[in-house]
């Protein structure tokens, strides 16, 4: 996502000879995305990293499924409800809103995952909303922190630690298409141009980790909605040195640059992520629209093609009331949707916001599952009415 990096060893050309310090071949290993015309990282392990045992079915996060057909309404879930110190991050993950492209899900761990987990249906984007601790994979270890965005490519084997004592609580999206950067914000060599809203400095790499022989060797891998147990023949973390576009990332919201306008701009100058079928964007604490006769509160508006989802991550939001920390609301396509009464004309002469939420568009309408239903605020729709 970042472009390349180097760690470790790597041989001079790829597909050559490299040795360890006893003079043993390692083995090359090209991580593709796209067949072979995407992105990708070439590893060298010590062992064969393809020897791995099936051992059959096995358990994992609940996969979304829809409950029976609802009105068209615009919904509000107080995912805080949901239960906290759940089990591992492999298992805790709780589906909400989901469609073809994307799921949307709250999870929130209490232990630390007890195998590496590989999801090759998806890549995964979290947002770290409470919590830190770190992702370990074979590309190394990556710290998170609270107001983190981890971007985890789909096929990585990896495993969460989490920090003694903290409270976890993430937001998570698997991008069943891909996961990129907007493309818009790429020069044609790759770099972030210099008007994107963040750089490349913003985003955070894994620290490498020399080899462990002691590494855990269970490995569940999603593929098309089953979860499937291994047993590695050898640690997944026997990496000698990597280099290549593909790795886990990390990027902190406070870091997103948020524009300004005279008057109001639309939501789409918030992007920070482009999956397929949906973008992601960040609202964070900015200075608001400075024309003397702005209105700085979102106008009402029909966007016809798109279902909004906003997880709120500060207890304020300019637009809406009645919603806190770790609300997540959902407006359908279909019906037009805007402040909450009161709000537009209350934003009159205010000069910044402190709200924090990530948002979504989803260009296909999506469906909830019985665990978003059961933390649902029936009075939302109808707290529109002035
Ligand atoms: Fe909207």
């Amino acid at each position: 996502m970042q472009g390349r990096i180097v760690r470790g060893r790597v041989p001079r050309k790829p597909h050559t000879r490299h040795r360890d310090a006893n003079g043993d071949l390692l083995y090359e290993e090209c991580f593709t995305r796209q067949g072979f015309d995407g992105a990708y990282s070439v590893l060298y392990h010590r062992y064969r990293p393809h020897e791995q045992i099936h051992r059959g079915f096995t358990e994992g996060f609940a996969i979304a499924e829809a409950v029976a057909e609802r009105g068209l309404c615009r919904r509000h879930y107080k995912t805080w409800e949901l239960p906290a110190n759940g089990p591992s991050p492999l298992l805790a993950r709780q589906p909400l809103l989901f469609n073809d492209d994307v799921v949307v899900g709250v999870l929130k761990p209490g232990v630390d995952d007890d195998r590496f987990f590989v999801n090759a249906d998806a890549d995964d984007l979290y947002f770290m909303h409470r919590g830190s601790g770190k992702l370990v994979s074979p590309f190394g270890s990556l710290k998170f922190a609270p107001g983190d965005y981890v971007c985890v490519p789909r096929g990585v084997a990896h495993r969460f630690e989490l920090a003694p004592g903290d409270e976890q609580y993430w937001l998570s999206i698997e991008c069943l298409g891909s996961l990129e950067i907007p493309r818009g914000y790429l020069n044609a060599a790759g770099q972030l141009k210099l008007d994107a809203p963040y750089s490349h400095r913003d985003f955070r790499v894994p620290e490498f980790l020399p080899p462990d022989e002691d590494e855990l060797r269970l490995l569940t891998v999603k593929r098309n909605n089953r979860f499937h147990a291994f047993e590695c023949a050898h640690s997944p973390l026997d990496v000698i040195g990597y280099d290549g576009a593909v790795y886990p990332v990390a990027f902190q919201i406070r870091d997103f640059e948020p524009r300004v306008g005279q008057v109001h701009l639309p939501p789409s100058v918030h992007t920070t992520f482009q999956a397929t079928g949906a973008v992601i964007c960040s609202f964070v604490p900015r200075p608001l629209d400075f024309h003397p006769e702005a209105v700085p509160c979102p106008y009402p508006h029909s966007s016809v093609h798109i279902d909004e989802v906003l997880f709120y991550v500060s207890d304020s939001f300019e637009s809406r009331k009645g919603i806190g920390a770790g609300s997540l609301s959902h407006h359908p396509a279909g019906i037009p949707h805007g402040p909450h009464p009161g709000a537009y004309e209350a934003s009159v002469g205010k000069r910044s916001t402190d709200e924090m939420a990530v948002m979504l568009d989803c260009s296909s309408p999506l469906q909830a599952t019985s665990f978003a239903v059961q933390t649902e605020d029936l009075a939302y729709h109808s707290s529109f009415m002035a």
